[in-house]
């Protein structure tokens, strides 16, 4: 703080305090605050009049002020108008996106360039017969974990969809994330496996997003969540650490699960058991669907998507089964 001010402010103080000079301070400081609409803006403006030599600010420095903002407003226009973020500080700001219709883009979460049509052409009944003693394991470990699933949500299956999302969105994330470590420590190429894994965690955490949009979850399903994610988390990182082929093929197996109660979610739905509401907003500019798309759209990209997961884990394990790397086949990416 500069001599200037200390000045003033010593002379307000014992004047008793200089009230109309106290309020032009103030008074400015909330013009300007209001002007550059945001908490940090209006800081960084206080501390530079308190930095400065006198307590009015100079007509020079209005000037500067208004071409910054002219400067800035100019900047909005050439990144397309879209909004600046509060903090401007580090000049990051996200530009205007629309719609094909030329409405705003809503979304934050994903990008128009992230969204596809449903391969829906794709085999539903494709299944991989078990032959060895870990595909046999797998099978039937995840036959096993079929009961309880079973008896806990009956044909619930909005529900039975959203908890089991928040379980299908780990194993992706969890591979992903070692093979990005495998790479960095081997100093080596991941043949784009990395990203495959990574965007397989994201299609499946984008069905919880949807499916968390028809299905409140309850404070006890969060709870069960909570328990079912620290367990399964650390069962598959391990699993994957020990043996990459045996964690594919589980995760092979669950699609084929997914699959079939995707299958048995749409026939209660062309049952009228459970009604066919019309599709959120979010799955509708995800999956590229018509306005007035339902939810039965809605379970059948999903079931497609299961689909693609189901070839691409059994696939991997595949590679490594035949003593390969995964390094040195091509990972399926942007396989929908
Ligand atoms: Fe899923
Ligand atoms: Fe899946």
């Amino acid at each position: 703080m500069s001599q200037g001010v200390l000045r003033y402010l010593a002379r307000s103080f014992v004047n008793g305090g200089n009230r109309d000079g106290g309020r032009y301070l103030l008074g400015t400081f909330e013009a300007e605050f209001g002007r550059w609409n945001g908490v940090s803006c209006g800081v960084i403006y206080a501390r530079r009049m308190l930095s400065s030599s006198a307590t009015e600010p100079a007509p020079i420095d209005k000037e500067k002020k208004g071409s910054a903002i002219a400067e800035e407003e100019e900047e909005k226009k050439k990144n397309g108008g879209g909004a600046v973020v509060p903090s401007s500080y580090w000049g990051i700001s996200r530009p205007k996106i629309t719609k094909e219709d030329g409405t705003e883009w809503p979304w934050n979460c994903f990008m128009p360039w992230e969204t596809y049509r449903a391969d829906l052409s794709i085999d539903l009944k494709k299944h991989h017969v078990p032959k060895t003693f870990a595909d046999k394991f797998a099978y039937h470990t995840v036959k096993l974990l079929r009961v309880p699933t079973d008896i806990f949500f009956q044909r619930r299956y909005g529900c039975r969809a959203m908890m089991l999302e928040t379980v299908a969105a780990v194993p992706g994330m969890v591979g992903g994330m070692l093979l990005h470590l495998r790479s960095l420590r081997k100093f080596e190429h991941s043949g784009g496996w990395i990203k495959a894994l990574l965007e397989e965690a994201e299609n499946e955490r984008m069905h919880l997003m949807t499916m968390v949009e028809l299905v409140k979850p309850k404070w006890y399903e969060r709870l069960l969540v909570l328990t079912v994610q620290g367990v399964f988390f650390n069962a598959y990182f391990v699993l994957y650490l020990l043996s990459p082929k045996l964690a594919h093929r589980v995760v092979g197996y669950l699609e084929e699960e997914a699959i079939h109660s995707y299958t048995e979610y749409l026939k209660d739905l062309n049952s009228g058991a459970i009604e066919n509401v019309p599709a959120p907003a979010i799955a509708i500019d995800y999956w590229r669907l018509p306005k007035d798309a339902t939810l039965k759209d809605v379970i059948t990209v999903i079931r497609a998507d299961e689909a693609h997961h189901r070839d691409v884990n059994h696939f991997a394990s595949d590679i490594h089964f035949q003593g390969r790397k995964l390094k040195d086949s091509p990972a399926p990416l942007g396989y929908h």
